[in-house]
């Protein structure tokens, strides 16, 4: 099928390069000249494991083309998706301009009938809104139908959750859009669920705000453990095992981030709010999260009282391993509130630095080198639960740092390993190995 996708942000790009590697031929359009030139080159703009390959491969064989300009891009479409950014506003609320925009694009430039699919995580109700939109817009004779296909892909494992997910859903108002998109997505070989558009809507809204109360929901168990003396990891494994329950998204940490679920949890307080609703349970999980960002400050300052002249190597700034991604990181509210204690701060990332430098104001050192973090260190704070960190010899705090005390925000090392490596250590919901302990 001839299919075009506008937009290459992660989810466009992979959407884009997944398409063209099951049979169809694809031509992504992005409005930013610059960085179509780059993917032409088979250069992705987004780091993700296992992208350039497949994009490459598909270039070769002429599956996959880039472009800028909306004619060339839509002229022989049958299929349009629609996969642009839906950032937050000021109040909470999903921003639909780039929506709105792509669907006068398409309006303006399709020469034949199409069905539009919307990937772009929107509230429920946008569909039907955009297929007013590109109607009101479009030249006579041609018919449009849209389709809502929401995306559950994650940052760092795209390309894996692209081609082994656990469902693709189909929202759709007539039979024969929602067999056109089974017939398309059948090569991926997973469940295809068949909806309305509005439940395929709410499904990506309330998958995303139910994930994001799971991991709320284990940071208080941990809060709670820690002043009772359990340990939460033990507790999230218990409880696990229960498959009404099960082990995903039980990780207790420093909170949540990213470009998904701080924006998707607000978009539906803000849209439940705007149908009467007070959504009392997912407003709490946003404020247990925020709260767990800065729970290592306090920690610190009950350690060392003040930080003036202290060196502290941050390990890691993306808001979660695999991705350059800082978006919603925890590291973008521990570096300013320990810069603004006194602090000297080396941040560690093996990928992040140059998405650091343009959102990080204050004057930090960076290195891709953990072992420079680390010398001369004397407290290290863990964001980002990178394998370069997790699966570090202990030791090496002991033998760089000049006091190998650890605050570990991802909990990354079982704590018998810490005793013996004699580590003073805080994480997560666990007991502290404190330094009356090690003495
Ligand atoms: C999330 C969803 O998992 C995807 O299904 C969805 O498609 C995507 O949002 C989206 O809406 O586009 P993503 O934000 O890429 O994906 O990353 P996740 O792996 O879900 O992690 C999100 C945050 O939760 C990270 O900061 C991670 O560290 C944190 N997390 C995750 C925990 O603190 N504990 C856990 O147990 C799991």
């Amino acid at each position: 099928m001839n299919i075009s996708v506008i937009g290459t942000g992660y989810v466009g790009l992979v959407t884009g390069v997944a398409l063209s590697e099951i049979g169809h031929t694809v031509t992504c359009i992005d409005m930013d000249p610059v960085k179509v030139e780059t993917l032409n080159k088979g250069i992705p703009t987004i780091y993700e494991p296992g992208l350039e390959e497949l994009m490459k491969q598909n270039m070769a064989s002429r599956r996959l083309s880039f472009t800028a300009e909306h004619s060339k891009g839509l002229s022989h479409a049958e299929v349009v998706y629609i996969a642009v950014g839906t950032p937050q506003r000021a109040d909470g609320s999903a921003n639909l301009d780039y929506v709105e925009a792509a669907a006068k694009d398409i309006a303006r430039n399709i020469t034949q009938n199409v069905i539009v699919v919307i990937k772009s995580t929107v509230p429920v109700g946008t569909n039907f809104h955009i297929l007013n939109v590109i109607r009101a817009h479009t030249h006579d004779g041609i018919q449009v139908h849209i389709a809502s296909n929401p995306e559950f892909l994650r940052e760092g494992s795209a390309i894996k959750d692209t081609f082994h997910g656990d469902r693709i859903i189909i929202g759709a108002e007539d039979t024969e859009t929602a067999n056109v998109l089974e017939e398309i997505n059948a090569p991926f070989k997973m469940p295809i669920i068949k909806t309305d558009i509005s439940s395929a809507e709410m499904i990506k809204y309330a998958s995303n705000a139910f994930l994001a109360t799971k991991i709320s929901f284990i940071n208080e168990i941990a809060n709670i453990c820690e002043s009772l003396g359990a340990n939460v990891e033990e507790v999230a494994k218990g409880m696990g095992f229960d498959h009404r329950i099960g082990p995903d998204f039980l990780k207790a940490g420093i909170g949540y981030g990213g470009s998904c679920f701080p924006k998707d949890t607000n978009a539906l307080v803000q849209l439940a709010g705007n149908n009467h609703h007070d959504f009392n349970l997912l407003k709490s999980v946003i404020e247990v999260n925020n709260n767990q960002q800065t729970l290592l400050i306090d920690k610190i300052m009950s350690r060392f009282g003040k930080l003036e002249g202290k060196r502290v190597a941050v390990l890691g700034l993306a808001f979660k391993p695999h991705t350059d991604d800082l978006r919603e990181s925890p590291a973008l509210v521990m570096i300013p509130k320990l810069a603004e204690l006194g602090a000297e701060i080396i941040a560690y990332d093996p990928i992040a630095i140059i998405n650091a430098k343009k959102q990080i104001k204050e004057k930090i050192a960076y290195t891709e080198d953990l072992s420079t973090a680390l010398q001369n260190a004397d407290f290290t704070v863990i964001i980002t639960d990178w394998p370069e960190v997790k699966n570090i010899d202990l030791l090496t705090f002991t033998k760089l740092m000049n006091d190998p005390v650890v605050f570990d925000g991802r909990n990354c090392f079982g704590l018998d390993a810490v005793k013996q490596a004699n580590l003073e250590y805080y994480s997560i919901g666990r007991p502290d190995q404190t330094s009356e302990l090690i003495s």
